[in-house]
């Protein structure tokens, strides 16, 4: 089993209001990225935030930023998004026509490119993509929202980019977002995910140490 364990709690189901104490209290619990949702409402059905409250949640943060982008022609976005902080910028490879631009772009500006299915996805469709990325993100729900529940189904794929990642890159992140929580880990990290996303399992559980901890 892989030694990478990390947890990113996603900020969508924060307190914006309290943003830099949500921050750093996710910091102090244990936190090991900061996964940041950007929706467009076309790419997806909801709208979040642009690059300045990344600059903001930049400014508030000491861990790596883990963008999350769900946006048509992001290639549009990503210098933007890395001026103002992204450490890693992962996109949907239904979101643009140029999907290998689109990622040595974000190398190339200097963050780390990943790349991620939507439950519909196939392998087929990203997996000529694996080589030229630091992270796979396999959605374990629809994403536009937080809260909804996990899809185990999705597990199969988790173990296909394990098992393409011992192969060929074991520094591989496998990262899962959507309905993530203490329940739903276990299954996560048996078929090889390494990067744990939770939202409402650490910003509603009240205990956000609690929380991580049990997610670890
Ligand atoms: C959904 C987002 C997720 C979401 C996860 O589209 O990509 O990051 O915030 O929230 P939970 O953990 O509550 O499902
Ligand atoms: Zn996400």
């Amino acid at each position: 089993m892989s030694d990478i364990n990390l947890v990113a709690p996603s900020l969508l189901s924060c307190d914006f209001a309290h943003l830099a104490e949500e921050i750093k209290a996710v910091e102090d619990a244990g936190a090991d990225w900061l996964h940041v949702d950007i929706m467009d409402g076309h790419f997806v059905d909801n709208l979040t935030i642009g690059p300045p409250v990344v600059a903001s949640i930049k400014k508030a943060s000491k861990i790596p930023l883990d963008v999350h982008l769900m946006i048509e022609n992001p290639e549009k976005y990503i210098a933007e998004f890395v001026k103002v902080g992204s450490d890693r910028v992962t996109i949907h490879v239904e979101s643009t026509k140029d999907v290998r631009g689109a990622l040595k772009k974000i190398r190339e500006l200097g963050a780390k490119p990943g790349i991620t299915l939507r439950p519909k996805t196939s392998l087929d469709e990203v997996q000529e993509f694996f080589s030229l990325v630091d992270l796979v993100l396999i959605m374990t729900v629809n994403p536009g929202f937080g809260g909804q529940s996990f899809m185990p189904e999705q597990m199969e794929k988790v173990r296909h980019v394990k098992a393409w990642s011992q192969k060929n890159n074991s520094k591989l992140f496998i990262e899962v977002d959507g309905g993530v929580n203490s329940k739903t880990v276990g299954v996560c990290r048996e078929a090889g995910a390494n990067v744990f996303v939770a939202g409402n399992a650490i910003f509603k559980s009240g205990n956000y140490q609690q929380a991580i901890k049990s997610l670890k």
